[in-house]
């Protein structure tokens, strides 16, 4: 099933998103996949902050479809994310994303896919991207489903700092 509505854009995400991201990330349906934990506003405060991420090279960002906001984005440039993460990578070309849809009742319709290839196209838009990579769960299937949907091939199973994950890719298209 598609849902065929506006298309998915994107804004960066402000200080003021992040009580509406507390809410989003302790709703079960993402707890589950994102991190495992209920972050309190406190926390969420301290790490989403756009000046926190951006020292981490991390973009944050909240789909919007219309001027409904249906979903928490991030990119982050890999190499060089330090504490173990993405040790391996040496293009400073690779950019990474993660993502999840605030309404549960509209998992599993074609919007995260939606999503997910609105976020790859606005990536791949600066020349300096060269590819672009994801690590859902390897036993969250419903998102790599998604993920192949939107370009991914999966790649290996590795082991991150969060535990295990399938490392998928897609090269900038030709
Ligand atoms: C991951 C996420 C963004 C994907 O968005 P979505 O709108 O649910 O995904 P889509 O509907 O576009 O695609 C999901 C696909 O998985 C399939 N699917 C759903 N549940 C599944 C399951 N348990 N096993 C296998 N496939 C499953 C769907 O049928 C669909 O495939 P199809 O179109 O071939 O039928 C969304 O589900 C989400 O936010 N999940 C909760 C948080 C999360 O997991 N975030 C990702 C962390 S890596």
């Amino acid at each position: 099933m598609t849902i065929s509505r506006s298309p998915v854009t994107f804004r960066l995400l402000t200080e003021h998103d992040l009580p509406l991201l507390h809410d989003w990330l302790n709703r079960p349906h993402i707890a589950e996949w994102w991190g495992g934990e209920r972050p309190t506003l406190a926390e969420v405060r301290a790490h989403y902050h756009p000046q926190a991420m951006a020292a981490e090279r991390v973009t944050p960002y909240i789909a919007m479809q219309g001027d409904v906001p249906i979903g928490y984005a991030q990119s982050y440039v890999a190499m060089g994310s330090g504490d173990g993460w993405w040790e391996d990578v040496t293009d400073p070309g690779v950019r990474g994303i993660d993502q999840s849809l605030a309404d549960a009742a509209l998992l599993g319709q074609g919007l995260g896919t939606q999503m997910v290839r609105a976020l790859v196209e606005r990536l791949f838009r600066d020349p300096a991207v060269t590819s672009i990579q994801t690590d859902p769960a390897p036993h969250n299937l419903r998102a790599i489903r998604c993920y192949q949907k939107a370009g991914f091939r999966a790649v290996r199973r590795i082991v991150t700092p969060d535990g295990p994950a399938l490392y998928m890719l897609q090269d900038r298209p030709a």
